[in-house]
């Protein structure tokens, strides 16, 4: 069997599309922009370059946006007061705080802070426990899993009684991708470092999130077969064939797997442009809910 590919890259520019139409009726109707303000603090390039990523796909859907760049050793009071001014700035619906922060940072204070109207990125420990709790809904839930979702539904993935099993527990993608698989009534199994024996969890998989950053670390003979795999790894391995030296991998051994799964999701081209849009998907709804719509 040869799987389904999914192609993140023509779901994010259909719905990029539709996101664009939605800011022109927008500014139609209220004579301005949605805006999106993000705080980058550190010399993490990686960082840099996704907030540049990020402005970028503002810009060409009619999004306007502000950037606050602070050093590593920006102070906690410098980034708190970036926060508040992104919070009381009228122009501004969505507050992004690029993560992760500098070391001296407290990011829990500083998730805390973002105004919840604006919490684009779902974090704020409010957005994050609704997630988490049956019979509450948060207003914003965090880009990377939310796309990984809508991904699934793409892919006309039966979530609901599916043995779900998520590859990695960080605060970003594999707890909140646990959280949401629950809400949509599937059952969920954590994997992380501590887990024994993956590879037999995994096997019991309906569908699979591999958010764990190693390369090609889920392997073909773990999947069911059949199994919808979401790949979230985006991972440089050494490439002496290519020009550049190097090329990007997912957490899956893609080639392999895709002769198990009934589904899976490249890399790049997977997950990685759902997530930005899932952020201008956010900030666009920010926007009309500020706007009392
Ligand atoms: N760092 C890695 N992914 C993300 C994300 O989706 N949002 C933020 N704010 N920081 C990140």
């Amino acid at each position: 069997m040869t799987a389904t590919i999914i192609n993140g890259t023509a779901v994010a520019e259909r719905m990029r599309n539709e996101l664009a139409a939605e800011v022109t009726r927008f500014k139609e109707r209220h004579g301005y922009a949605p805006g999106l303000g993000a705080v980058l603090a550190g010399d993490d390039p990686a960082s840099a370059q996704y907030v540049r990523m990020k402005r970028r796909a503002c810009e060409q859907i009619g999004i306007e946006s502000t950037a606050h760049v602070m050093d590593s050793s920006s102070t906690q009071a410098e980034v708190e007061a970036a926060v508040r001014q992104l919070n009381d700035d009228p122009k501004v619906h969505g507050i992004l705080v690029q993560l992760p922060l500098p070391k001296q940072i407290d990011e829990e204070k500083i998730l805390q802070l973002v105004s919840l109207d604006k919490d684009v990125d779902g974090f704020h420990p409010i957005n994050i426990g609704k997630l988490a709790m049956k019979g509450r809904e948060p207003t914003f839930t965090p880009a990377t899993p939310t796309g990984c979702m809508v991904l699934l539904e793409e892919v006309g993935a039966k979530i609901s009684g599916a043995n779900a099993v998520v590859i990695g527990r960080s605060n970003i993608v594999g707890l909140p991708a646990a959280m949401m698989l629950l809400k949509a009534n599937a059952t969920v199994t954590i994997c992380h470092s501590r887990t024994q024996d993956i590879p037999g969890i995994v096997k019991q998989a309906d569908i699979v999130i591999a958010a764990i950053g190693q390369p090609e670390f889920v392997k073909a003979e773990w999947l069911k077969p059949g199994a919808v795999v979401i790949d979230v790894g985006t991972n440089q391995v050494d490439d002496p064939a290519s020009s550049k030296g190097y090329r990007f991998v997912g957490d899956v051994d893609f080639e392999a797997a895709k002769e198990v799964a009934g589904a899976i999701s490249k890399v790049p081209g997977g997950v990685g442009p759902m997530t930005i849009t899932m952020l201008l998907h956010n900030t666009v709804k920010a926007a009309w809910r500020i706007a009392g719509e």
